[in-house]
């Protein structure tokens, strides 16, 4: 299969998203092994877990972050799939029941529902290597240098001092009412890390000027999108959010939720969202596709 190719800078929003999307799919589904090759079993359930679904939120913020710096679409391309095979593993991981205990995800059934917790566990594994793999093993970074600086991104957001870190934190808080401060520096880890890694991954290559104010865009974005997805687990149905509603409540999490209230956490996103805009002004007109995807995860329903 050969990746689909456009010329996206002046592409509406709605028909970049689906143009990245695609996109996106496309080098997911290239990446991961066939179900062909042994293990089939492990194989065929990485592919169910990271192909086919999900919004793609950290890819799209990786592609606009490198449109921002007029970056290579090709390295992009394998920084986009690296976070998303990471962020894939993190889901899968989430919902076992030793974690999250949920039974779906992305509107069908969770991997250890559909598998069983052995093989999730493994493919969680699994796909994190493939993503580490995907953005070692690549001629589409040039420069040695600059890949070894994206690996170390994507490392560091991953691990005990990123997303593993915010999910031990968030497993450890259950049943206990944490600070604001607390509860935002958990958010940050679990799932501000990641994101802020797909941006900064897309200005790699850019000027120091614009990774510091991308890195001050993503950590504000990257809290907006916890605190919405806390606001979403209370407000929208499990149709909808192809995932189960109002698991925050039944696992007793601390969420902005429960600790602000419905409205003072909506005010606290928009707060954070209007943080994150204010800090793209540097880029002036250029910076419009992260401000559309700034909207998108503040007005998403799922
Ligand atoms: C869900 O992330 C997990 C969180 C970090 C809140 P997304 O809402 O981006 O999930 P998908 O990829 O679209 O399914
Ligand atoms: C998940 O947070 C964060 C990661 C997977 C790293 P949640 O537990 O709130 O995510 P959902 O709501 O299950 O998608
Ligand atoms: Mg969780
Ligand atoms: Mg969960
Ligand atoms: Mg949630």
């Amino acid at each position: 299969m050969s990746l689909h190719v456009a010329k996206t800078a002046d592409l509406g929003f709605a028909e970049w998203v689906i143009e990245k999307q695609l996109r996106i799919e496309q080098m997911l589904e290239l990446t991961l092994p066939s179900t062909d090759i042994a293990p089939q079993v492990l194989h065929s359930a990485m592919r169910y877990s990271a192909l086919g679904g999900g919004k793609r939120v950290r890819a799209l913020l990786c592609y606009a972050a490198s449109e921002l710096c007029n970056g290579d679409e090709s390295m992009a391309d394998v920084a986009a799939c690296a976070v998303e095979l990471i962020h894939a593993y993190s889901l899968v991981h989430d919902d076992m029941p030793c974690m999250d205990d949920d039974d779906l995800r992305r509107g069908k059934a969770s991997c250890h529902k559909q598998y069983n917790d052995a093989t999730a566990l493994l493919v969680g594994d699994a796909l994190q290597s493939l993503a580490f793999e995907v953005l070692s093993n690549t001629q589409k970074i040039s420069n040695t240098k600059l890949q070894l600086s994206m690996l170390n991104i994507l490392a560091r957001a991953s691990g005990s001092i990123g997303m593993a870190g915010g999910q031990a934190v968030d497993l450890a808080s259950v049943g206990k009412s944490l600070s604001q401060a607390e509860l935002e520096s958990m958010h940050l880890l679990k799932t501000g890390a990641l994101i802020e890694a797909s941006i900064l991954l897309g200005v790699a290559n850019g000027s120091e000027v614009q990774i510091i104010a991308a890195r001050t865009f993503a950590k504000n974005i990257g809290l907006a999108f916890q605190v919405v997805d806390d606001i979403l687990d209370v407000e929208a149905d499990t149709d909808t959010l192809g995932k189960t509603a109002g698991k925050d409540a039944t696992t007793n999490k601390p969420t902005y939720v429960t600790i602000l209230g419905l409205d003072v956490a909506k005010q606290h996103a928009q707060h954070l969202y209007a943080n994150a805009i204010n800090a793209l002004k540097p880029f002036g007109a250029s910076g419009h596709r992260l401000k559309e995807l700034a909207d998108f995860i503040m007005q998403r329903s799922f």
